[in-house]
């Protein structure tokens, strides 16, 4: 089976893509990643990438007139790469209706809550303030409208008495790891399917593991 070409997008630190680089390593993978691009030149993740040896660049929104400009300098980067399929991995500029379309059912995210709550910025202290007893993470497709879209698995961590942000951000983002390498890995073998609103993930395998819930004691 050919592999699925990637386009990665971050703004920062780089730890989710530090996961794909590394299921992507796998020799039986199905993804590789043809290009990192940040928008911000000072990205960690940007030397992850080159460490890989995977190419990669900055496309600084701040050099654009125009969040139209941005994107089609965006667009032309990754239809250069080769990509066909994009991951946003804590890439944090939103992206136009007319991007999104573009790359309907091709691009997907992951977000640090269990979707459809706590949406947007500072997830973990809306968590907290929240009082939940679950938290989790969410992979998903990307649609217009923020950290809304079709979610492919999910993982849930408990919240514990005591969690600040940094320490419930840790526990969340160990499972962040585990999920996007795994979506990734779906998508790329052709086994989901979008469902109007809702994702469907053929084989037994992945029935059973849209939900991680690792067996942690509270
Ligand atoms: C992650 O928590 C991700 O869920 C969110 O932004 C953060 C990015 O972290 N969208 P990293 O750059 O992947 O380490």
């Amino acid at each position: 089976m050919p592999t699925l070409k990637v386009a990665v997008l971050i703004s920062g630190r780089g730890s989710n893509l530090q996961s794909l680089i590394d299921a992507c390593a796998q020799p039986s993978f199905p993804a590789e990643i043809v290009t990192v691009l940040s928008n911000r030149p000072d990205a960690y993740g940007l030397e992850r990438a080159k460490a890989a040896g995977i190419p990669a660049a900055a496309i600084n929104h701040k050099n654009y007139e125009s969040k139209a400009a941005f994107e089609a300098a965006l667009q032309d980067a990754i239809v250069a790469s080769g990509a066909e399929f994009i991951c946003l991995a804590g890439f944090m500029r939103l992206l136009s209706a007319d991007f999104v379309s573009r790359w309907s059912g091709r691009m997907i995210n992951i977000h640090p809550s269990l979707l459809p709550a706590f949406k947007g910025l500072h997830t973990h202290r809306q968590t907290l303030d929240a009082g939940v007893k679950i938290a989790g993470c969410s992979v998903h497709f990307v649609v217009p409208e923020m950290d809304a879209g079709p979610i492919i698995i999910q993982a849930a961590v408990p919240v514990l008495q005591g969690d600040d942000e940094a320490a419930l951000a840790e526990r969340v983002l160990a499972e962040e790891h585990q999920i996007y390498p795994r979506a990734l890995r779906w998508v790329a073998e052709g086994r989901v399917t979008l469902s109007g609103d809702r994702v469907e993930v053929k084989g037994a395998e992945a029935q059973q593991t849209s939900l991680r819930m690792p067996d942690r004691a509270v």
